[in-house]
């Protein structure tokens, strides 16, 4: 019985001095995950934030050809006007909420639609952590994309929100060629190259 209490003394001991001679641990570094507290999906984000805002923008202008003849769609006073504003600043900031590290992809057991061209949610979250520069690159260039837009929507030029929209597409689609049907083979025809129309100055 003793015994055993100086050999617990010593180690207690032995623990103290070593605790003592040990170098302060340096602070740890904030990590990033405890900045952010992501809860929706990359999934839920595409259909709740990204989706239907860029639909409001792609759709605001719009030409509709029928018996009734040509009818030019775009917004036709203040109100509808900031309509596609609120559509284009929820696009714009989206980005940011895409590039909060830490996000998951879908939830758990939630599986590809179409698994024969698009990649599962588990591949999708190795490649945005392989590499997640690319990531977030790709998704600061949707904010990018749209900015013209929103200038354009504050200047109430319905023609330069048509022109500009177009690169908000090719934004979604860089992404989605990455990471999303990365496999789906090359298209049957080269890209179109949006043409570089430069919107009549007012
Ligand atoms: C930074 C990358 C990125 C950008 C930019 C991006 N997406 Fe996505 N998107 C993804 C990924 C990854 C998926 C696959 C996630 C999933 O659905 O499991 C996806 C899936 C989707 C889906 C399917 C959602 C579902 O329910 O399965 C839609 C719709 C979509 N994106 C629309 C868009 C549109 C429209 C744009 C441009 C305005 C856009 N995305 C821009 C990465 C991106």
């Amino acid at each position: 019985m003793r015994s055993n209490f100086s050999f617990f003394a010593v180690t207690v001991l032995a623990l103290f001095i070593g605790g003592c001679a040990a170098p302060e641990p340096p602070a740890a570094p904030p990590a990033p995950a405890t900045e952010y507290k992501p809860t929706a999906t990359i999934k839920e984000i595409m259909d709740s934030m990204v989706d239907p805002s860029a639909d409001v923008i792609w759709e605001s202008v719009a030409t509709y050809v029928s018996a009734k003849g040509i009818e030019e769609k775009f917004p036709k006073n203040d109100e509808e006007w900031a309509a596609v504003r609120k559509s284009a600043i929820i696009l714009i900031e989206s980005s940011n909420v895409l590039a909060v590290p830490g996000r998951r992809v879908a939830k758990p057991g939630e599986k590809a639609a179409e698994p024969a061209v698009e990649l599962g949610p588990e591949e999708i979250e190795k490649l945005i952590l392989a590499d997640p520069a690319t990531w977030t690159r790709l998704a600061h260039e949707l904010q990018e994309a749209t900015a013209p837009v929103l200038a354009a929507i504050d200047k109430k030029d319905a023609e330069g929100v048509l022109y500009s929209s177009d690169k908000i597409d090719i934004a979604c689609e860089n992404c989605h060629l990455k990471y999303w049907y990365p496999n789906q083979g090359a298209p049957a025809a080269a890209p179109a190259v949006a043409p570089e129309v430069v919107p009549a100055a007012k």
